[in-house]
Parts: structure tokens; sequence; C-alpha cells
């Protein structure tokens, strides 16, 4: 592939003949034809016989023929993730979702979460998402090797539960290993928690279920305005899992810190695991792993 990029558009030779020597031919005309080619995308920057050098077809088709649905497939062949099927029927549905959930930023973010919980080495158990809103950080947990049981996202906007269970439909398909609640986390009962969901689908209540977090994540602190109340609702040696930032230019950002030690004074641990920032562009993002 580097070797068309720059056969192609730096038009050089070495690369196009490392190209051709890369290939093994059975007939003469193979040859003639894939060295027509090569002329055509090298003199004529001719698209189809630049896709025709790379061999992908569905590339070709994507880009040339305008068939969007290609993308998928192209999408799976480098990445083994939940996130093409869901990107998929958001597309195919129409769904309307805010695209952030997908920006560098939040992206990045995750990933830190991930990774650092990673190195703590614990066993997540039951997890409590608070104002999960579309439970991203669910799908990259249940992908990841890290060792969750079940996953709870609550989030006051009704709005996410179709697509955080998209998201994460395979764990919500099995038993709902992964549910999605309208709930305000204020009026969660950290210790044992009952709840129940409304089902379009069904057109009715689920029975009511009871589930006991082991631990609690919460990656939108920023934007929790009774952050005190809220935090002092978690038993204390529960694990938990902190998130908030210093971008406070956002209106619904009400409760963002300046710094570690400001996020260290709102939520105090009796055993820190991981405390550090993330340096993003437009802000910094500061995480806190521990038990309360
Ligand atoms: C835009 S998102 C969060 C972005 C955040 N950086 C993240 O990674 O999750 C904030 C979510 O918090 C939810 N939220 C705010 N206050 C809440 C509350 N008291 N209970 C439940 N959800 C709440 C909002 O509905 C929204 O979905």
């Amino acid at each position: 592939m580097e070797d068309v990029h720059k056969a192609v558009v730096e038009e050089n030779l070495h690369s196009i003949f490392r190209v051709s020597e890369s290939k093994s031919y059975y007939e003469v005309d193979d040859l003639y034809n894939y060295m027509e080619d090569v002329r055509k995308a090298v003199v004529n920057k001719n698209l189809r016989s630049i896709f025709k050098l790379l061999g992908n077809d569905n590339l070709r088709k994507l880009i040339i023929d305008e068939n969007v649905y290609k993308l998928w497939p192209i999408l799976s062949s480098y990445v083994d993730t939940q996130f093409t099927s869901a990107f998929k029927s958001f597309f195919i549905n129409n769904t309307d979702i805010d695209n952030d959930c997908f920006s560098r930023g939040q992206l990045q973010s995750k990933l830190w979460l991930v990774d650092e919980l990673k190195k703590c080495n614990v066993d997540l158990g039951t997890v409590f998402l608070c104002a999960g809103w579309y439970a991203t950080i669910a799908t990259m947990l249940f992908e990841s090797d890290i060792k969750v049981d079940k996953v709870r996202s609550f989030d006051i906007d009704p709005s996410c539960i179709d697509i955080a269970e998209t998201f994460n439909k395979p764990w919500f398909m099995e038993t709902w290993r992964f549910k999605s609640i309208t709930q305000d986390i204020m009026d969660i009962d950290y210790d044992t928690h009952k709840w129940q969901s409304w089902s379009n689908a069904n057109n009715r209540m689920s029975r009511p279920i009871t589930d006991t977090p082991d631990t609690i994540i919460n990656t939108s602190c920023e934007h929790i305005s009774d952050f005190a109340e809220w935090y002092a609702k978690i038993p204390d040696g529960k694990l938990v899992v902190l998130q908030s930032n210093n971008f406070f230019k956002v209106a619904e950002h009400v409760n963002c810190v300046n710094d570690i030690e400001e996020f260290k004074s709102q939520a105090p641990m009796s055993q820190v695991l991981y405390s550090g920032k993330l340096a993003l562009p437009k802000y910094k993002r500061f995480m806190r792993i521990g038990y309360k």
C-alpha cells in the first residue's frame, strides 16, 4: 500500500517497480495488464486502476461507486468491534445520535480509563455506570480483558436507552448482562438497588430487578451539580472510577474542577489505585480510581 501510494502520488519509480516485483505472474497477459494499470494509475491518476492495484474491491465500490454500505465490511476488516455494527445500525435506521460520543477527546479519555483499569488488575463484578450516556465505555470494557460481570447504565435522559443498548447489543441480548435504565443517579441505592425498565418493543414494564454494585463508574462528574450529595450516597469500600475535566466553557459542565487536587478533595478515597490527568487539545481530563 505504501509503495502504491508513493508510485501514484509521488510518481516514485522505485516504488513502481517494487509494486511490480511483489506480484507473481503466470501469464504474460497478466503482467501486461498489470503494468497497464500501473501506467494508468501513475500517468492518468486513474482511480479504477489504483483500486485494481490495491486489490480492494470494497474500497473501490465505496469511493468510486459511492456505495456507503461497503464502509462496514472495510471497517470490520481493520477492527473487530461492536462499534462497527452499532454505527451501521444508526446509519440504516437514521438514528439521531450526538456525534461527540465518538470525538477524539471522548475516545482518548475512555481508552485511558480502560488502560489504567487494566493495570489495577481488579475484577469489576457488577458495574453501576452513572450518568452513563450512550455507555460506550461499557462496550470498551466488555471488549477488553477486564473482568466484568454485568453493567447497569443509569442516565436521566430516556433517549440514551436505545443508543446505549445498540452500542452494547451482544451483552444486552445476553439476558441483560448490559442494561440501560432511565434514572436520576441521585435516586439510586448504591448498596442494593431495585429497578424496572419500560420496554418499547414489548410495550410493558420489566419485572423488578435487584442489583448490588461492586463498582461505580462515573465519567460525567463535571455534569453532576450536587456531586457531594451523590458521592456521599456511595458506601465506603466500593470500587469507584471517576472522571471529570476543566472544560468550564460548556454550559452543562456545572461541576468542573481546576486540577487533580480539587478532584481529590471532591472524591476522597480510602485506597487510591490511580490518580492522574490527561492533556487533550481543548481541556484536561482528570481520573481517580480507588476504594471509597
Ligand atoms: C453528555 S454526557 C457525558 C459526557 C462524559 N464526558 C462521558 O464521557 O460520559 C452527560 C450525561 O450525564 C447525564 N446526567 C446528568 N445529570 C444526571 C443525573 N443526575 N442522573 C443521571 N444522568 C445525568 C446526562 O443526561 C448526559 O447523558
